[in-house]
């Protein structure tokens, strides 16, 4: 396989690093949606006493959004809002947003960024918390639309009894949306 000539990143050259350029995107098209989705197979199994395991959970929500007219990014926003609890269960939704961000416009990542603290609405005040604390943003242009996704795609995506759409029916999409170039300059997101 061809290779890079240098041992330490100091000594690349301008061709060594086009090389690795496009070995690297030949990649990402082919694994980074597979990645994705295994990510979300293995969050079968624990419950944390929910009802429903976190794999149905964004297999329902993604399912709403879908079947509510919504965009394919949003759709693909659905189904991974929760992709980083395995790794980062204190603040999934930072990182969340982070692994969606080159590829999904502002309104989606601001979305996935603050879904956490908006579902607070939900329970933070049955255990001593503010569920107003999500109003600290109550001025944000997209305020509304955070609230409405945790409204409709995630409170209540917690049914067992609901008919969600397997995951291979979202391939197509999150390959659509991972497969497109990001929005950003490497320097920006480095
Ligand atoms: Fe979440
Ligand atoms: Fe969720």
């Amino acid at each position: 396989m061809e290779t890079v000539s240098f041992v330490d990143m100091a000594d690349g050259t301008r061709e060594d690093y086009e090389l690795i350029v496009a070995k690297f995107a030949a990649h990402k098209t082919q694994h980074l949606a597979d990645q994705l989705m295994g990510t979300l197979d293995s969050m079968r199994g624990p419950t944390f006493g929910y009802r429903i395991d976190r794999y149905r959970h964004s297999l329902q929500s993604a399912t709403r959004a879908l079947r509510n007219g919504e965009t394919d990014e949003m759709v693909v926003a659905a189904l991974f809002h929760d992709i980083a609890d395995p790794i980062a269960p204190e603040n999934h939704s930072a990182v969340a947003a982070e692994i969606l961000k080159p590829y999904v416009d502002e309104r989606t990542h601001w979305i996935v960024r603050h879904h956490g603290l908006f579902q607070g609405y939900y329970y933070f005040h049955h255990l001593g918390g503010d569920r107003d604390a999500r109003d600290l943003l109550q001025e944000h242009q997209w305020f509304d639309d955070c609230a409405a996704f945790c409204a409709e795609y995630d409170q209540n995506c917690f049914d067992p009894d609901y008919d969600n759409m397997p995951l291979e029916e979202f391939d197509p999409l999150v390959r659509e949306v991972f497969g497109r170039e990001s929005r950003f300059p490497m320097i920006e997101l480095a």
